[in-house]
């Protein structure tokens, strides 16, 4: 089992034109390229799945909990009251790892906490898209040293 799961939740696959100010001009398609590139040598591959709605997330981390490594998620907005995606990410087996690319405590109140987050093997956020692969590094370790 070598794939590593890359979760991106709603608005996440417009990224490049999406506020650029705020998320950047890298596109969905530049991360999990940076991402495979950074687990690619050690044989994994990238699953990349990208959806605006919650059931369709929650599906995939149904459909996927045996056959990945770990995950990367990025819930979007879910992180404020995606309940049934936590209670999909409180079953999945794996480490994963929440990721935002912008500082969400330096914005809104209404982004300041997640509900995915305590479940979570750590978080990264406001480092853009560096963030995704810190992840993947991060999870490289994990995963190593659960083996
Ligand atoms: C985000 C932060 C969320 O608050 C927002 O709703 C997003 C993107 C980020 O990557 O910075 O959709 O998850």
């Amino acid at each position: 089992m070598t794939t590593l799961l890359l979760l991106n939740g709603p608005n996440l696959g417009i990224l490049g034109r999406r506020e650029p100010e705020i998320y950047g001009t890298d596109t969905l398609a530049d991360i999990e390229k940076a991402v495979a590139a950074e687990v690619s040598g050690v044989g994994w591959d990238v699953l990349s799945l990208q959806h605006d709605s919650e059931g369709d997330l929650v599906r995939d981390i149904h459909r996927h909990h045996c056959d990945t490594v770990g995950a990367i998620v990025n819930p979007g907005a879910l992180m404020i009251a995606g309940w049934s995606l936590r209670d999909a990410l409180a079953a999945y087996p794996r480490p994963w790892i929440e990721v935002h690319l912008s500082n969400v405590w330096a914005r809104e109140r209404f982004r300041h906490e997640s509900v995915i987050a305590p479940l979570a093997s750590g978080v990264v956020a406001g480092l853009g898209p560096m963030g995704y692969r810190l992840a993947a590094a991060a999870l490289l370790e994990l995963v190593g040293a659960e083996r």
